[in-house]
């Protein structure tokens, strides 16, 4: 038998990971959500896999495009975390932010530490989420930053530099 959702959710909040922002383009629509459900794969080819809930509107857009970018949050960037991630309420997410197209045609922000480019390869259903596998077809680092963590149902940054 599974453990309890609380026991899970109390021992995962000691998992600590970074923030992004992963975006996709559909029917001429760009969309984007915050999230921390996100690792490095491959190195040969370059993959990445994001985790997203199936009930998100984001999963339909992923179906479509079949494509998103993967941009890392700096520490300052909490407040654009909170906003891709609803916490503003029902706002357009874009509104003063800068994005531009790469490869696959997802926005990839000006502004951020880092950001990838990919192509969807695999999808997989597990539980309530999907897991997309991502071939990264383009990227780049926008100088030296520190990155946003989440750790323990909050932001933090690294404080030992
Ligand atoms: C720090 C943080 C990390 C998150 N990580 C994920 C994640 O890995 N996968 C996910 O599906 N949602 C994650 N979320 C929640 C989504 O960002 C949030 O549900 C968003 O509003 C979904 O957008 P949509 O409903 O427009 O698709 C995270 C939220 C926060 C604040």
């Amino acid at each position: 038998m599974p453990i309890s959702i609380d026991e899970f959710k109390q021992t995962m909040r000691q998992w600590a990971s970074g923030v992004t922002i992963v975006t996709m383009q559909a029917d001429g629509f760009a969309h984007g959500l915050t999230v921390s459900g996100f690792l490095s794969l491959s190195l040969e080819p370059p993959l990445v896999l994001i985790s997203i809930g199936q009930e998100l509107y984001s999963h339909d857009l992923l179906g479509k495009s079949q494509a998103f970018a993967v941009n890392l949050l700096r520490a300052d960037q909490q407040p654009l975390s909170d906003k891709f991630a609803g916490r503003w309420g029902d706002v357009d997410r874009f509104s003063g932010v800068t994005s531009h197209a790469e490869t696959t045609g997802a926005p990839v922000l000006d502004d951020c530490a880092a950001w990838l480019d990919c192509r969807v390869v695999s999808t997989y259903q597990a539980g309530d989420h999907a897991i997309y596998i991502g071939e990264v077809v383009a990227s780049g680092v926008n100088g030296a930053s520190t990155p946003l963590l989440y750790w323990n149902g909050d932001y933090r940054s690294i404080n030992n530099e």
